[in-house]
C-alpha cells in the first residue's frame, strides 16, 4: 500500500501529471485496503469469539453477493464455479460479514487449489440440511494438501503470499456460530471438499 502510494505520488509529481498510472497506484492502494479490512475483520472473529449481530441468514443470498467479488479472478483464471446451493434451503442464525468471510476464505483457498492444475478447474458449491442443520460444501478438482489437520493450524501455510490464517478464522467463525467445519479428499483422484454445517435459524430459540 505504501509502495504504490509513493508511486502515485511520483506519478503525480511528474511534469505533466501522468493521471493514467497514478490511477493504476490508487485503485492498488484501494484494492489493498479492502482486503486488509477483511483480514481484520477476520482476525477479530478469530481471536473475539462472540459473533456481534445474530440475525436470520439466506445462504443463498451471501453466495449470490460473493461471487461477483470473484469475478475478477475467475475470468482471469479459467475456473467455472458452479452454484447449486438449493433455492430453499433454510435460513440460517449468524452474522452476514462474518458468513461472508467464510465464503471469500473457502472460496480464495478452493481457487488458488484449481490454479495448480492442468485438468479441469472446477469448484462446485452445494448444500442440504437434515436435522436442524445446514449444510455447504465447496468440493475443488484442485492439488489436495498433504495434511487435512494441519492445514487448520494458525499461520500454516504453502503460498508464497498466504497468512495461513483463512481456514483458522472460518472454523473459528462456523464455531462460534455453533457449527462445525472440516475437510476431506474427493472420491475422485484430485480435489477436497470443505463442508461446514451450521445450526437453522428458529424464531423461537435462537442459540
Ligand atoms: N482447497 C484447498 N485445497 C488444497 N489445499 C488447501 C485448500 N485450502 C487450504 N489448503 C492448504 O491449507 C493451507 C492453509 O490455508 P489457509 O487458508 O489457512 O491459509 P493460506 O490460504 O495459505 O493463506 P491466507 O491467510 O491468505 O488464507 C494453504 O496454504 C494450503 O496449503
Ligand atoms: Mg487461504
Amino acid at each position: 500500500m505504501v509502495t504504490n502510494a509513493q508511486v502515485g505520488l511520483n506519478f503525480l509529481s511528474n511534469e505533466p501529471p501522468n493521471l493514467a498510472d497514478t490511477l493504476i497506484a490508487f485503485t492498488r492502494i484501494v484494492e489493498d485496503g479492502k482486503t486488509t479490512a477483511a483480514i481484520i475483520t477476520g482476525l477479530n472473529a478469530l481471536f473475539n469469539r462472540k459473533t456481534p449481530e445474530m440475525k436470520p441468514i439466506s445462504i443463498r443470498e451471501t453466495v449470490e453477493e460473493i461471487l461477483p467479488l470473484l469475478r475478477g479472478r475467475l475470468l482471469r483464471s479459467g475456473v467455472t464455479v458452479q452454484d447449486e446451493v438449493l433455492l430453499d434451503l433454510p435460513l440460517v442464525n449468524g452474522g452476514t460479514i462474518a458468513l461472508q468471510q467464510v465464503f471469500i476464505n473457502l472460496l480464495n483457498n478452493a481457487l488458488d487449489a484449481v490454479s495448480m492444475v492442468d485438468h479441469d478447474k472446477l469448484v462446485v458449491i452445494r448444500s442440504s440440511y437434515k436435522e436442524r442443520m445446514v449444510s455447504i460444501a465447496i468440493e475443488d478438482s484442485g492439488v489436495r494438501p498433504a495434511n487435512y489437520e494441519k492445514i487448520f493450524v494458525p499461520f500454516y501455510t504453502t503460498k508464497a503470499k498466504g497468512m495461513g490464517l483463512g481456514l483458522p478464522i472460518a472454523k473459528s467463525i462456523i464455531e462460534a456460530h455453533g457449527g462445525t467445519l472440516s475437510a476431506r479428499a474427493t472420491a475422485n483422484a484430485f480435489g477436497s471438499i470443505f463442508e461446514f454445517k451450521l445450526p437453522i435459524w428458529e424464531k423461537e430459540k435462537p442459540i
